[in-house]
């Protein structure tokens, strides 16, 4: 794993939108795989300014988001669908039927899981794949315990993640109790992975992933089975 140790937020944020912006320069037909939450904001708010002044352009890209809640509706305000929206795709020139994201309202679940495995199959795997970390060393929402070996599936959320989560909600109550994740596997087939970590809240879990042993317990650790990962942390998350 490189480790690439940046002063804060915003330096976090280009380095990731150079390597976004060389991934798309150089293959005829990018294919990303995306995270939401707070971490990758920054990054999308600079692919946004690098189209706008034409440095970019996304027509031949196509995106996979790790992970949707289950039982959102993807005009909820805090769907993992409408954050794309408001943060990337309605600024961009990305064709819509490029972009996939797990449907949490699908009526067949498994059916749903299934069918987007078989997509990131045909279109996949993600050249580039950009992380964020959970406190509890989640990603994607692929929460402690599970298995290394996993393909996309629904998941009961940790009560630590929806608790963390519920910042972006009125009240923990309102915070969903199951997702689709794409599972560690179908993450680790991706040929770069770019793994963002910022803030002083994610130093704990930065700190476990570098002493490198692979533990189920700590999904995040499994990036250290892959061969081309690139840890982008702020000196907070590094906490030294
Ligand atoms: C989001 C995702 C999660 C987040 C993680 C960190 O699509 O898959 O793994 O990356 O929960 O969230 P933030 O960035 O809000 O701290």
């Amino acid at each position: 794993m490189d480790i690439v140790i940046v002063k804060n937020y915003i330096e976090m944020s280009k380095y990731a939108a150079g390597l976004v912006g060389d991934c798309i320069r150089n293959e005829e037909h990018p294919v990303l795989g995306l995270a939401t939450g707070g971490t990758p904001i920054g990054l999308y708010q600079l692919l946004v300014r690098q189209y706008r002044e034409c440095l970019l352009s996304f027509k031949n890209v196509r995106t996979f988001n790790l992970d949707e809640y289950i039982g959102l509706d993807p005009t909820h305000s805090k769907s993992y669908h409408r954050y794309m929206q408001e943060h990337l795709f309605s600024h961009i020139d990305i064709p819509r039927d490029q972009t996939f994201i797990p449907d949490g309202m699908a009526a067949s679940l498994q059916r749903e899981c299934r069918h987007y495995e078989k997509l990131l199959k045909k279109f996949g795997p993600p050249d580039l794949q950009i992380l964020g970390i959970g406190e509890n060393g989640h990603i994607g929402f692929n929460e402690p315990g599970s298995d290394f070996d996993g393909h996309t599936h629904v998941i009961r959320l940790a009560d630590s993640t929806r608790e963390a989560n519920a910042r972006y909600f009125q009240s923990l109550n309102e915070v969903p109790t199951h997702a689709i994740t794409m599972g560690v596997k179908s993450i680790l087939r991706s040929k770069k992975i770019v793994l963002l970590a910022s803030g002083e809240r994610k130093a704990a879990a930065v700190n476990r992933l570098l002493e490198g042993k692979p533990d189920p317990d700590f999904p995040a650790s499994a990036l250290t089975q892959h061969q081309n990962v690139v840890l982008v942390v702020d000196q907070q998350a590094f906490g030294k």
